[in-house]
């Protein structure tokens, strides 16, 4: 008895062990298929039309899920082997199939990514640490523009240009303030501010939304009269991804003349550009409200000594004819030397084309299509200038640059503010950076394959280096340029100190309040979403 107590006890606790062993490993295996059947099931059996919603749900096992996943992915730095991927994808077809996933994954655990055109600089519409879905919009990209009204409903799916080839098949005289690069989709870009070369006389895309539908957490479809004046406030620029699912936007579209004119000039160290570019700080913000010079620099090699140098290219729309544009510059900025020949004549639509870095003369259909240009791996931040920049604080920025191998493939984008930006009060939508930002400054290094450290230590040297010549307490970013190093705080005090003041100062209250009001348990998350408060 007593030598066998212990030996059978022992006995027993290994096949007690083994039995939970067994029994844990097969739950879980039983687990994940359950509940990934049972998740499809759901979808199936609480869906209006069983048979489509099952042509639009892909999961690993469905051959065409890797190219789904990876058609909308903007920085191949989320595509390695070991970025985490989703369960399912959904590629609704109609709304009630998005009423069907909230359901079913707040039933089965599973977090919901929204993507729309997939251009987020962190990945967060389409990489999760938890089991996700991502709900891909790719298939709703609908443009209904309507020129009596000068208004449009575009469906969140759609890029920005669909909605600019949409509006110019109807009119030459009306546009829309969105962003300049083509491919970006509507539900992230307005959703997070929205600014493109007619930001000066028109604001920001989300400054020209008049209504929305939506659909919150408990699978409702809401339009600005029932969503109430807080939460329409709020998806304007406080991110749509902390709230719910934009369907569509309602926009106000703006009037543009027949004639517009583009230059985009190039100026060297040797060229002065030290020199133009400090003039440049008191004349962009300041000028004309027509006139958006953006100034783009990167690190080249001069032909002409082999050594390297900084290039920057004055990129530039004017809302009018080249006359008075030569007049402007002569008056205003004679140092960058602008001539006739610089300057080109043409629509609005054909400027939108060159402005997503096509050529001249390109079919204005390369605007529909989603994969013409190039993709590769990056990091961004963002900062805003309340004060010029010396030509001293410029030589220090040039020295990262002359870091070519670290650069890689580095961009340094100043955006002009001013004009309509400092009209708009701070508190009339999430997006806070008016009054007082000259300029929004844009770094991005790029780089091919997945070598990340350098460049990505390279940026933060850079930003950090910055810090003396940009905004403080807060030092402030853009929603749209989201970069995780502002950090991931996840309570409120975590995030109000830190990326929830720099992306909407004052603004990060009401969108707390928001949150709490319309989704109390937290169901739409991300590592930077707006926490809710208790
Ligand atoms: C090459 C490039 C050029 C850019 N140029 C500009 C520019 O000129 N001007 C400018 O302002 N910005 C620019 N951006 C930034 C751009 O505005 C943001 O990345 C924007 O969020 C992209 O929207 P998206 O729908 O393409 O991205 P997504 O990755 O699909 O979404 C971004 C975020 O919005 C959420 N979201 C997307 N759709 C919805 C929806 N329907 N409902 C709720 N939440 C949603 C996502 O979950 C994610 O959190 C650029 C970015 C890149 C990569
Ligand atoms: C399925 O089961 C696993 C293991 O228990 C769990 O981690 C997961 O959250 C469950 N839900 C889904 C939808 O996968
Ligand atoms: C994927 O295929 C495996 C093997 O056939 C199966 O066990 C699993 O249930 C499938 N998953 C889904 C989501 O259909
Ligand atoms: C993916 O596979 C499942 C199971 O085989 C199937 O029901 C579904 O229709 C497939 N999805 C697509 C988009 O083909
Ligand atoms: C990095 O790229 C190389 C070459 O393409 C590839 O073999 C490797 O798996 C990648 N590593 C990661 C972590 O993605
Ligand atoms: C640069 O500036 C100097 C002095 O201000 C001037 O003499 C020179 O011509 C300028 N160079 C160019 C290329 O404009
Ligand atoms: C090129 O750079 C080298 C090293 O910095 C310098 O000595 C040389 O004078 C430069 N050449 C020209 C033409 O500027
Ligand atoms: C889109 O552009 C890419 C790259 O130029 C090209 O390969 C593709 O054929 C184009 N697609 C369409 C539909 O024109
Ligand atoms: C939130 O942050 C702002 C700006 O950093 C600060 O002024 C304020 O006191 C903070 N509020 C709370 C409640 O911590």
């Amino acid at each position: 008895m007593n030598i066998q107590a212990p030996y059978s006890l022992l006995n027993l606790i290994v096949v007690v062990n083994f039995l939970l062993v067994l029994r844990a490993g097969q739950l879980l295996s039983l687990n994940t298929k359950n509940n990934d059947s049972d998740f499809l099931d759901c979808l199936i059996h609480n869906s209006d039309d069983p048979g489509s919603i099952s042509r639009v749900i892909y999961s690993p096992n469905n051959s065409s899920y890797t190219s789904v996943l990876q058609s909308s992915i903007n920085n191949l730095r989320f595509t390695s082997p070991t970025t985490p991927k989703p369960r399912f994808i959904l590629t609704p077809v109609h709304e009630s199939q998005i009423q069907t996933l909230v359901y079913c994954s707040k039933k089965h655990g599973l977090e919901i990514r929204t993507r729309s055109g997939g251009h987020d600089f962190e990945g967060l519409s389409y990489v999760s640490q938890l089991p996700f879905v991502i709900l891909d919009l790719k298939n709703l990209k609908f443009v209904t523009v309507d020129i009596q009204t000068a208004t449009a409903w575009v469906q969140a799916g759609a890029t920005l240009g669909e909605l600019y080839y949409g509006i110019a098949q109807k009119t030459q005289n009306l546009g829309f303030p969105g962003g300049v690069w083509y491919a970006l989709g509507l539900g992230g870009h307005v959703s997070g501010g929205g600014y493109g070369a007619m930001m000066r006389k028109y604001g920001l895309a989300a400054d020209n939304v008049i209504d929305a539908q939506f659909i919150n957490v408990h699978g409702k479809i809401l339009d600005r009269s029932s969503m109430g004046e807080d939460l329409f406030w709020a998806v304007r620029g406080g991110g749509g991804s902390s709230f719910g699912i934009i369907l569509s936007w309602k926009i106000k579209l703006v009037p543009v003349p027949e004639t517009v004119t583009v230059f985009a000039v190039d100026r060297t160290l040797e060229q002065n550009l030290t020199k133009i570019i400090y003039k440049w700080q008191y004349v962009a913000p300041n000028i004309d409200k027509d006139l958006d010079i953006r100034v783009l620099m990167f690190s080249v090699v001069n032909p002409s000594t082999g050594n390297r140098t900084i290039r920057a290219t004055f990129d530039t729309l004017f809302l009018g004819g080249v006359d008075r544009l030569l007049a402007l510059m002569q008056e205003e900025f004679p140092e960058l030397g602008l001539t006739r020949e610089d300057c080109t004549e043409m629509s609005w639509i054909e400027a939108v084309v060159i402005g997503s870095s096509f050529t001249n003369g390109e079919p204005l259909e390369i605007l529909l299509n989603r994969t013409a240009m190039p993709k590769n791996s990056f990091k961004g931040k963002s900062d805003f200038a309340t004060n010029p920049i010396s030509e001293d604080g410029f030589e220090g920025i040039w020295r990262f640059y002359n870091d070519q191998i670290e650069a890689g493939m580095a961009l340094l984008v100043f955006t002009p503010y001013g004009g309509t930006m400092d009209e708009i009060p701070e508190s009339a939508i999430p997006f806070p950076h008016r009054r007082g930002s000259l300029y929004m400054i844009e770094y991005l290094v790029a780089w091919d394959g997945n070598e990340t450290s350098p460049h990505i230590s390279w940026i933060r040297r850079l930003y950090n280096y910055m810090s003396s010549y940009v905004s403080t307490s807060p030092r402030t970013a853009y929603l749209n340029y989201n970069d995780l190093d502002l950090g991931v705080g996840k309570t409120y005090a975590e995030a109000n100190d830190t990326w929830g003041s720099s992306y909407f100062k004052n603004n990060f209250n009401r969108l707390v309040k928001v949150k709490t009001m319309v989704d109390p348990g937290n169901f739409f998350k991300h590592e930077q979403s707006i926490p809710p408060r208790f």
